[in-house]
């Protein structure tokens, strides 16, 4: 068992473990600051709620608000894509799906505004759809699904 006695006796006897002292002293203070860091978060995350979005709704989570967040429909389902916000934030290549119903346009793999459904009429059946794009429709889903947290699912307005 080492004792403290032995210890500076060995400090005394070799100056090299001086160095190594500092070098532990270092590397115990630097962990001890950044664990600080981590732990000290200056604010709580928003909390988020599995909850049903109505077109309505949904269309106030476009990015444009001040808490900056992104949901977006596929096939029923809400994800939040915020994370996602260099694609679907204001100004981003697929921005027009932001706050919306985006399952037509994936499924027909397009972002023309002609894709989106007004918020004031009824959820999108995708009656029409063919083989081909039903399975692009699943494939995105699954991509949303892998990638971003699923909030909620798309309802109709009351
Ligand atoms: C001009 C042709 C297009 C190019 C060059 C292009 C390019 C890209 C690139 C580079 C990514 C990023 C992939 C990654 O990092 O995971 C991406 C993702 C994506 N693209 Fe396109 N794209 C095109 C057309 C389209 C069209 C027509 C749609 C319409 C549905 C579309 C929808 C998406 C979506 C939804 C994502 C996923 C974003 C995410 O992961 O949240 N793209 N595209």
């Amino acid at each position: 068992m080492i004792t403290l006695n032995t210890l500076f006796h060995q400090l005394k006897e070799n100056p090299v473990n001086w160095a190594l002292l500092a070098v532990l002293a270092y590397v115990v203070r630097s962990y001890v600051s950044s664990a600080k860091a981590i732990t000290v978060s200056p604010k709580h995350p928003e909390v988020m709620l599995f909850k049903t979005y109505n077109p309505k709704e949904l269309r106030a989570f476009d990015g444009n608000a001040d808490n900056g967040r992104i949901l977006m429909a596929v096939n029923g389902s809400v994800y939040d894509v915020t994370r996602g916000r260099n694609f679907y934030g204001p100004g981003g290549p697929y921005g027009n799906f932001a706050g919306r119903d985006a399952s037509r346009g994936l499924a027909k793999n397009s972002f023309d505004m002609d894709m989106l459904t007004d918020d004031d009429k009824p959820i999108d059946k995708l009656e029409d759809l063919n083989k081909d794009e039903w399975d692009s429709l699943r494939e995105w889903e699954q991509h949303f699904a892998n990638k971003y947290l699923l909030v909620g699912t798309l309802v109709e307005n009351p």
